[in-house]
């Protein structure tokens, strides 16, 4: 699976295209090898094909809805897609294109659904408000099997707690690199938050 060893999944909301390679390089060089390009933006799949084939980057998407986005996601070189929740036709064409898939989550009813279609790897978004770690902990009681990426809400200061548990594969957010970073060209800033955050977890 494409995202199998990854830690942190940075959300990626991007306005101009011509960002995404100095903003891949910037993750890559603080120590985080793949990125969720949303396509809230139109710029999303242009960015994407810029960087499929950055050595040792995996880039997929993000705030995919329909069988149509994934299809364009395969089309542009992703890898991966992530929905914000779950939907059997998404994950469905997802699989017939070779595409990682981690659909979101939010109650013990979709985790359910989720796992009967074979899914072992689920979102829980909005992490936060939803309850965090203890949501997660009580979600792992009767899904012992299923791992989860937080997203929504987790940020430097609670990133290595959310790690630290057995059921947490990766999180997920925007916070190493915000709309506002990547739009003002401030890679340094996105390298130097992408290195604190590995670095937290590592220590
Ligand atoms: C999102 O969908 O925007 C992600 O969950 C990221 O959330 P965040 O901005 O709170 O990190």
């Amino acid at each position: 699976m494409s995202l199998d060893g990854e830690r942190f999944v940075p959300v990626i909301v991007l306005d101009d295209p011509a960002r995404a390679v100095p903003l891949a390089e910037a993750l890559r060089r603080g120590g985080i090898r793949c990125a969720e390009i949303t396509l809230r933006t139109a710029a999303g799949l242009d960015a994407i094909a810029a960087i499929r084939d950055l050595p040792d980057f995996t880039v997929g998407a993000g705030t995919v809805l329909t069988p149509d986005d994934v299809d364009r996601v395969a089309d542009a070189g992703g890898r991966f897609v992530v929905s914000p929740g779950l939907a059997e036709d998404v994950v469905e064409r997802a699989r017939a294109r070779s595409l990682d898939v981690v659909p979101g989550i939010a109650t013990a009813t979709e985790v359910q659904r989720a796992v009967r279609l074979g899914l072992d790897r689920l979102k829980l978004f909005p992490a936060a408000p939803l309850g965090g770690l203890a949501t997660i902990r009580a979600l792992a009681g009767p899904f012992p099997d299923v791992r989860f990426l937080p997203s929504g809400g987790i940020s430097a200061a609670n990133a290595a707690d959310y790690l630290s548990s057995p059921h947490v594969f990766a999180v997920s957010g925007s916070w190493m690199a915000t709309r506002e970073l990547i739009a003002a060209g401030d890679f340094a800033a996105i390298e130097q938050l992408s290195r604190a955050a590995v670095e937290a977890v590592a220590s």
